[in-house]
This record gives structure tokens, sequence and C-alpha cells, in this order.
């Protein structure tokens, strides 16, 4: 595929392509930078999506549950802790989000995330062929992100996120049991079906985001996100580092033990 990719962005019709789609369009102006928000954002983001990740594969392994949760609002209501502490994490992760995109419409940030024209999907052809050819897109992300970038990142926040809820949700205990109409109209089968694919695309576009953030530029890439500096230097590097203690040790900590006494707090904890 490289050498495909090179031997196409060699060929006249190849650098054609490339010069009327560099692999980023004329967007409108964003603000620039990394606003403090939106680095803390980010960072309770990753934080919370390792939590949900992990409970949630373990709500699929878990034969037989350690505990259970009853709300004090109703006994025949009783899941497993597990499926409580993955509630809670979705709740938590849910409300990070909605904090999150309020401050990207509110700042103008948002037009960095969210394609304005039909060219974003050539130019976002465009970068990745220039991936695959290993002689990758220059773009500055300080301002404005190349359109495969763009493309990920719309699909992340605003198709895999909701999507992720609205199914979430038509499993839980949320959704009225009692309203058929409501229930042949979002089958709870089609809410299984999707959810975990879902969990799939997050893990695979993490992997492939962290990869691509320490293969371009990684210390300037992590100051950008830690610090919210556009700087050449090792803070962001650590902080990094720091991240992922705290994210390790949470989801090393995320156990009935210590779940239990926090769950009892909103519902009856038994075996
Ligand atoms: C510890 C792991 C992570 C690191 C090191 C990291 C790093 C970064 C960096 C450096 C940027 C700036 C973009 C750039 O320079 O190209 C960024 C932006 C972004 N990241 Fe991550 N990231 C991590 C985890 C995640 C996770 C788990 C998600 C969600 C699934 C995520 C979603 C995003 C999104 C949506 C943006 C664009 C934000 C905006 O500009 O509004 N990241 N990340």
């Amino acid at each position: 595929m490289v050498i495909a990719a090179q031997w196409f962005l060699g060929t006249e019709a190849g650098r054609n392509f490339l010069s009327r789609y560099p692999g980023q369009y004329e967007q409108p102006d964003a603000p620039g930078g990394y606003p403090w928000w939106l680095n803390w954002a980010h960072f309770f983001n990753a934080f919370l999506m390792v939590l949900v990740i992990k409970t949630g594969v373990q709500i699929r392994r878990e034969i037989k549950p350690e505990a259970y949760w009853t709300p004090k609002w109703g006994r025949q209501r009783r899941i497993s802790l597990t499926i409580w502490t993955h509630n809670a994490l979705d709740l938590l992760w849910v409300l990070n989000g909605l904090v999150f995109v309020t401050l990207l419409v509110a700042t103008g940030y948002w037009s960095r995330v969210v394609p304005t024209s039909w060219e974003v999907f050539p130019n976002a052809l465009s970068a990745l062929v220039q991936y695959v050819s290993l002689d990758w897109p220059t773009t500055s992300d300080w301002a404005h992100y190349n359109s495969a970038q763009e493309l990920a990142y719309f699909v992340t926040i605003f198709v895999a996120a909701p999507l992720a809820i609205a199914t979430g949700v038509r499993m839980s205990g949320l959704w009225p049991g009692d309203k058929p109409m409501l229930n042949k109209a979002f089958p709870v089968e089609w809410a299984r079906a999707v959810h975990f694919p879902v969990m799939i695309y997050f893990v695979t576009f993490i992997l492939v985001h962290v990869i691509l953030v320490f293969a371009t530029d990684a210390l300037r890439n992590l100051n950008q996100i830690y610090t919210g500096q556009d700087a050449t230097n090792w803070t962001g590097f650590w902080l990094f580092v720091l991240s992922l203690i705290v994210i390790i040790g949470a989801a090393v900590a995320v156990r009935p033990v210590l779940v239990a006494p926090l769950a009892s707090l909103f519902g009856r904890v038994g075996r």
C-alpha cells in the first residue's frame, strides 16, 4: 500500500489531485490553540473512557456478579454492582461531554471539529493517501486539523458518543419498559447489536489517535493537549505520564470492595 500510494502521488493525476486537494480545505477561523477547559475535558474524557470500557467489558464477562445494587425507589430494579459502576461512570462521562460540547459551541472552537464543506471528503482521502505514502501531511493543529483528523474527531464526538449513549440508555433502567410503541420503535436487540461495535470503534480510534500523537511531533502535541502551550519541551510529556498513572491507578481501584461504599449512598448493596 505504501508503494502504491507513493506511485500514485508521483503520477500526473496524483500530483493534480494533491494540488487540488492538499488534505485540508479553507475553514472558518477557529480561535486557535487549546484553552484550559479543552485540556481538562480531554483528560477527564480519557480517564472516564478507560473506566467505562473496563467496566463494560466486565459486564459482558460476568457470570455470577459479586454483589447487587437495589435503588431506594424501586426494589424490582435490581442490577449488578458492575452495571451500577458502569452507569455511574457513564453519567460522569456524559456530563463531561455535555460541558465540552457546550464550550466548543460557545467559544467557536466547534469549527475545528465540525466539517463545514463537502471538500472535507476528497481532502480526507488525500490526507489518508499521504499518511499511507509515509510522506505525512503537514498541517498546523494549533489552528486547524487536516481533513482526515477533522472527520475522525467529528465522528467520535458527534456520532460514536451519541450512539453509545442512545444504545446504553435503551439497555438501562432509565428506559421506560412499559411503553410498547417506544420499545418497538427502538428494539433492545438493536441497542445490544450496536453498543459493543461502538466500543470497538472507540478503542480503535484511541489506538490510532495516540500512535499518531507520538509519531508526529510528540512533545509539541503533548504540550498542546496537556498544557495548552505551543512549545517543544518535556512538560506535556511528564503530565501525560502523570495522567497515565492516575488513569491506571483508578482502573485498578475500581473493584467491588471500593465501589460498594459509594454505591450504598444511593441504594442498597448486597449479595
Ligand atoms: C492518553 C491518551 C490521549 C492522548 C495522549 C491524546 C492526545 C491528543 C492530542 C495531542 C490532541 C491534539 C490534536 C493534535 O495535536 O492533533 C488531541 C485531541 C483530541 N483528542 Fe485526544 N488523546 C488521548 C486520548 C483521547 C481519547 C480517549 C479520546 C476520545 C475517544 C480523544 C479524543 C480527542 C478529540 C476529539 C480531540 C480533538 C479536540 C478538539 O480540538 O476539540 N483523545 N488528543
